[in-house]
């Protein structure tokens, strides 16, 4: 069957789609300026060896692989191999995965060793809640959403519920609907794995949302670090699309969903949903100020979702078992699981699902069984590098949205890094200052000049070259008004990031050099 919308590849896009497709501009259109945003080759990852953050803490487990991914000339962040750290990009190991909470809603396939066809999905259930769905009339459907108390698995922990129903009010049109799969949280995997071995529950989170906001067409945003999830991906829509998921009648006699799947160029701030959807445009990426929200005027104007991979493979266990179901899981305002992935420090990392609610300890010490360094755990982030640290005192600490940020910290993407006691603070702060610095766009004063000037100055410190440092007033007052004028969570991320480091590890960063 032929696609509604025309796959856009890597290619740039020049006008807004309509039923009957779009027409992507040959590839060489795109301007220099958005070309530069970029920081991956279209030859792609092959080959690639990752400096992100689980890589980074994890350097003493290969100190050979590690040298060869800091002399590589292509910096990546992210492979999603952080169960095998310092990673490369050829590596075809598959993490533990292991479901600890009193319902399996996310990973059960996976444990079950994936179900990448359509046949597999379907022997296990596939399409059978987007089925039951249909039958409900869109208004039941975002009840249902509501009442089960998901928030968003992509960092904000927005109410699913909430996102539906605002772009569902907007006026009848075109409205569009985007899986966010570009997982940048060095330390988070759990996207990778459902876009490689589960990709029709996404597919069908997708037709489930589509149908409760009116979409019309919808697209699935992947990191060009992931390639082998983009190819998995582009074989699950032809397999939906000659089953009649997805095409002319996908969610009812004449009404049209299709979907397409755009790889992504390499950087972290395109996961942010306004960069996302400028990228999808083909214009330069840079973050945007709300509001309107995006569900007002998101894609070419139109209302718009983006909801996170993890948090589509949510809904179809909740259209199947109720909302009921769902929240008699969790904590507080919390509710259902989380899927946690652990860094190879850990001597059990993989993949986790548990109930919202566990502690910290219960999640690096019963599940991770503390560091295979036989050292003391000095502290773990939770959510990539822009969290705040929460160190072992902490521990007895939820996995909650609120009780996480009442500590400084947050849920984030799930990722769990931790570092040993070996790992210096002044070159954390220069490692995550640098990765802030390498990946903002550039739009904040504070966040495009702070944060290369706190990289540097902390690179100057761990030379001991004290002439080119800041004065720790200075450190202070940038850290305050990144915390203060970022227009995104890149920069108040690092403000809460480097918070963090200054309040729990102060003595060993103390006295600052004037
Ligand atoms: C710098 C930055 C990077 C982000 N990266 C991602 C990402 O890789 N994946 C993701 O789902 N959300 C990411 N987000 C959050 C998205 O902006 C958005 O809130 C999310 O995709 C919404 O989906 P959800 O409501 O299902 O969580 C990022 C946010 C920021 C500020
Ligand atoms: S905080 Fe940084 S990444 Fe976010 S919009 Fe501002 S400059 Fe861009």
């Amino acid at each position: 069957m032929t696609p509604l919308l025309a796959p856009l590849g890597g290619s740039p896009i020049g006008s807004a789609p309509t039923r009957t497709g779009i027409a992507p501009l040959p590839d060489g259109v795109q301007g220099a300026d958005v070309a530069s945003f970029y920081h991956l080759p279209k030859t792609g990852v092959t080959g690639k060896s990752c400096r992100g953050l689980a890589c980074w803490v994890a350097r003493s487990l290969n100190p050979a692989g590690w040298a060869a991914a800091e002399q590589q000339d292509l910096r990546i962040h992210c492979l999603g191999n952080c169960f095998a750290a310092p990673a490369r990009a050829d590596s075809t190991a598959r993490p533990h995965m292991q479901v600890v909470a009193p319902q399996a809603i996310v990973l059960p396939r996976l444990v079950s060793g994936g179900a990448r066809r359509l046949s597999t999905s379907r022997e296990l259930g596939g399409y059978e809640a987007w089925r039951r769905a249909r039958q409900l009339a869109p208004e039941r459907v975002l009840e249902i959403m509501e009442a089960s108390g998901l928030r968003g698995r992509g960092g904000a922990g927005f109410p699913v519920g909430r996102k539906w129903r605002a772009a569902a009010a907007q006026p009848a049109g075109e409205k569009y609907l985007i899986a966010n799969a570009d997982e940048g949280d060095p330390g988070a995997y759990i996207d990778r794995f459902l876009l490689e071995e589960d990709p029709h529950a996404i597919i069908e989170g997708l037709l489930i949302g589509a149908h409760a906001i009116g979409a019309t067409l919808g697209w699935i945003y992947v990191r060009s670090e992931y390639p082998a999830a983009h190819a998995i991906l582009l074989e699950a829509l032809q397999e939906a699309r000659a089953a009649g998921w997805l095409g002319p009648d996908a969610l009812g006699v004449d009404r049209p969903f299709d979907l397409a799947v755009h790889q992504g160029g390499g950087s972290y701030v395109c996961g942010e949903e306004t960069a996302l959807i400028r990228s999808l445009e083909g214009r330069r990426p840079e973050v945007l100020a709300r509001p309107p929200y995006i569900t007002e005027s998101g894609l070419w104007r139109r209302p718009t979702v983006v909801n996170n991979v993890e948090t589509l493979v949510n809904v179809p266990w909740i259209v199947t078992h109720g909302s009921d179901a769902y929240h008699a899981m969790g904590h507080a305002q919390s509710r259902g699981t989380k899927v946690v992935s652990l860094n190879s420090l850990f001597r059990r990392p993989g993949l986790y699902e548990v109930e919202f609610g566990v502690s910290v300890r219960h999640i690096v010490e019963e599940l991770g069984g503390g560091l295979r360094t036989d050292l003391p755990i000095k502290g773990v982030f939770i959510g990539g590098p822009l969290a705040g640290i929460i160190p072992p005192h902490l521990f007895d600490t939820r996995l909650d949205f609120e009780e996480l940020r009442a500590i400084g910290a947050g849920v984030g993407h799930g990722g769990v890094v931790a570092f040993d006691e070996q790992t210096s603070i002044r070159a954390l702060l220069q490692h995550v200052f640098s990765f802030a610095a390498y990946e903002s766009c550039g739009k904040c004063t504070p966040c495009r000049r702070g944060s290369r000037l706190l990289a540097e100055s902390f690179a100057a410190r761990l030379r001991e070259q004290p002439d080119g440092t800041l004065s720790a007033a200075d450190v202070d007052a940038l850290i305050a008004v990144l915390k203060w004028t970022s227009l995104c969570g890149l920069g108040t991320g690092l403000a809460e990031f480097a918070e963090s480091a200054f309040r729990h590890f102060g003595k060993e960063l103390n006295p600052c050099p004037p």
